[in-house]
């Protein structure tokens, strides 16, 4: 029998999945479900999760939202594994022993510490620098090749890297170099014209569960300017807008507008409205699919207990392996 080689990402579960996460990393995780060679494990990162203001209360909530919202987008429970990252302390374990060989200073010169660390001052505590220790260990302890992230992920994922090789070198070849899997929609910018789409700011993504009054009303305050130019703009709300275009309606679409922009010019109203149109009919079969397992609870906690039991076996076996070449047995 042929080996597989692993595949393993995860999503924080900080509210309803948006169309970053979705084009960015969910798209890579259903097409990589699809390869027969590949053997999948998604996770639900709900220790990551809480190195960010966040209410217990509502928490398991939110847990239970994300693994609704990866069902709804074709997380088949056949082709992939679905976990709950806490459920397995052996992370945890594993993000330790890799703690005490990596420097302190290299994960404080990270740029998405410095980001977290400028968009929460008041919460800059301990697990915002372990924050890419921890991620390492969830992708080594599985010895996965293959991670399927947006691409504001690559630093982490060019640590874990290393973290691997510095492994490897201490104590003899234990964990493969994983490399990032990019989607054509690794980076989706904000709808504020700033930065990435990200849940930090409300006028920032469209949810997975918005219905088409609310993305109209979102795709209406984004920010245009005249429209027409001699040079398309490659940033700010425009590109956003030119983005979703291409990721909903394709790029030959996107091209017609940009020729519009430098000629007779882009009306963006009507570009608003059709595109929350195409983005809503998108979206609508992923809304049913999830109000169908919103009304099946003991089918979700099955796909999940199946989905830990296949997992605890490998984590256990690369503990060990790991305590015994550290010298713990
Ligand atoms: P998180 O929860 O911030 O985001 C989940 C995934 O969505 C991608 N993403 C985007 N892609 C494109 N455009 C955007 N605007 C956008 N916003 C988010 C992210 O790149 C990510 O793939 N550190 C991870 C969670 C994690 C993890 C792991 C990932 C923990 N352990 C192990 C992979 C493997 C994170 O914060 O993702």
């Amino acid at each position: 029998m042929i080996k597989k080689r692993r595949v393993f990402s995860g999503t924080r579960p900080t509210g309803h999945l948006h169309l970053g996460n979705y084009f960015g990393a969910i798209k890579g995780y259903l097409k990589l479900q699809d390869e027969k060679n590949l053997d999948c494990i998604y996770a639900i990162v709900d220790l990551h999760g809480v190195t960010s203001p966040y209410n217990p209360k509502t928490y398991p909530k939110e847990v239970t939202d994300l693994v609704l919202d990866y069902l709804a987008c074709g997380l088949d429970p056949k082709k992939s594994h679905l976990i709950i990252q806490s459920h397995l302390p052996q992370h945890l374990e594993l993000a330790y022993y890799l703690s005490t060989i990596y420097p302190v200073s290299r994960l404080e010169q990270l740029p998405t510490y410095k980001e977290k660390k400028l968009e929460q001052p008041k919460y800059i505590n301990l697990g915002l620098l372990y924050y890419p220790i921890l991620m390492a260990a969830d992708i080594l302890i599985y010895k996965a090749e293959l991670v399927p992230v947006g691409k504001d992920q690559l630093p982490h994922l060019e640590l874990t890297r290393e973290v691997a090789r510095m492994f490897n070198n201490y104590f003899g070849k234990t964990f493969p170099e994983p490399q990032a899997f990019l989607t054509s929609g690794s980076y989706v910018p904000s709808l504020t014209g700033e930065g990435k789409m990200s849940k930090t700011n409300e006028n920032s993504y469209i949810s997975l569960i918005d219905d088409l009054d609310t993305i109209k009303k979102k795709l209406a305050k984004v920010p245009t300017d005249l429209g027409h130019g001699n040079k398309v703009p490659q940033q700010g709300g425009i590109n956003a807008l030119l983005t979703l275009v291409e990721l909903f309606m394709g790029k030959l679409k996107r091209e017609q507008y940009e020729k519009q922009y430098l000629t007779t010019g882009i009306k963006y109203q009507p570009l608003k409205n059709e595109l929350a149109q195409y983005i809503y009919n998108y979206l609508k079969p992923i809304q049913a699919k999830r109000a169908y397992y919103q009304k099946h609870p003991q089918l979700i906690k099955e796909i999940i207990e199946n989905g830990e039991r296949y997992a605890l076996g490998i984590v256990q076996k690369t503990l060990l392996e790991v305590k015994r070449k550290m010298g713990f047995r």
